[in-house]
Formats: structure tokens, sequence, C-alpha cells
């Protein structure tokens, strides 16, 4: 097959409740309030999921773990990443992403102070360098202010 650059694009989004843990980009966030989810809710990471999974048109999280299964409560949303990346490998064995671009929209807290770890988490799953893991913060100046969101575009190469 010929060398190819590809792209893949997902978003999430995620209302925040009272009792819930944070949880973005495999890290734990200090909040009164988390997002409300069958698994931990990380955003960040279900973005990333079908952001892998859009790059081959292999369809999306929801089809490969449907919220009515049981078995994915509380799941730890890594494990989904992982699960999708050999789902991606086992459609194309040499493929490698090149770089991630992730914006997550949050009016409180403030997640500058997460940043290095969120992009040394997803970085570390994806089996590549951190400095090509690039994680931005927005607010959405009060117009969603019950709400997490996340946006991720990553570039891959096919071999
Ligand atoms: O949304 P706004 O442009 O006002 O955000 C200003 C800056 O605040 C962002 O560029 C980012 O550095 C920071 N920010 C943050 N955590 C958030 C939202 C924004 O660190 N939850
Ligand atoms: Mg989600």
């Amino acid at each position: 097959m010929q060398r190819a650059f590809r792209v893949g694009h997902g978003q999430d989004a995620h209302r925040l409740v009272a009792g819930r843990p944070l949880v973005i980009g495999g890290v734990r966030v200090e909040s009164p309030r988390g997002a409300e989810a069958h698994s931990d809710g990380d955003v960040l990471l279900h973005a990333l999921a079908d952001a892998l999974l859009s790059v081959y048109a292999l369809g999306d999280i929801g089809r490969l773990f449907p919220p009515t299964d049981m078995r994915f409560e509380g799941l730890d949303s890594r494990a989904i990443v992982t699960q999708v990346l050999e789902k991606v490998r086992a459609h194309a064995a040499a493929m490698r992403v090149a770089n991630v671009a992730a914006v997550v929209t949050l009016d409180a807290p403030k997640l500058g102070a997460a940043r290095d770890a969120m992009s040394a988490s997803i970085a570390k799953l994806l089996g590549i360098d951190s400095g090509a893991v690039g994680v931005t913060f927005k607010t959405s100046e009060g117009l969603a202010p019950d709400h997490v969101q996340a946006s991720v575009v990553l570039a891959v190469l096919d071999g």
C-alpha cells in the first residue's frame, strides 16, 4: 500500500454533576463536579478514541462500547483508547500517530496546571512523544457552564 497521510477528528461532551470525579485525558482534576457518564466520563479520551476510529472509517465508540452494556460501568477510558488502538492496528498494522491537537472547553476549574500531565498521559497511551500532543483549554464564556467538551484532531502516517 502506498504510504499515506491521514487525519482523524472526534468530539465529545458531558454534563457536569456534583459527586462525580472529573477525569480529563486520563488525569484526575480537583473539582466539585465531574462528568455524568456511564464510564469515567473522560471527555478528552472519548474524543480521542473517535478521532482514531475516524481515520479509517471504523465507526465510533458508541458502536464498540454501547452505553447500555453494564460491563462498561465506571470503565477507565484509557482502556477504551487501548482497545480502539488495537482495532485500528488490526486494520492498518504499521500506522502511527504523528501528532494530536486537542481542545477542552470548560468554564471551571482552570486546567493549565494539568496540561503537561494530560499530554504525557495521552502520549503514553499512543506510544508517542508528549511533544506531539498539544492540549489547549477554553472557557465557553458562560455559554455551557454545566458541560465539559472536547475536540481532537490527529494526523496519522499509514506506514
Ligand atoms: O476561554 P478563554 O479564552 O477566556 O480562556 C482563556 C485562557 O484560560 C485559555 O487560553 C486557557 O489558557 C485558560 N483556561 C484554562 N482552563 C480552562 C479554561 C481556560 O486554563 N478550563
Ligand atoms: Mg463521553
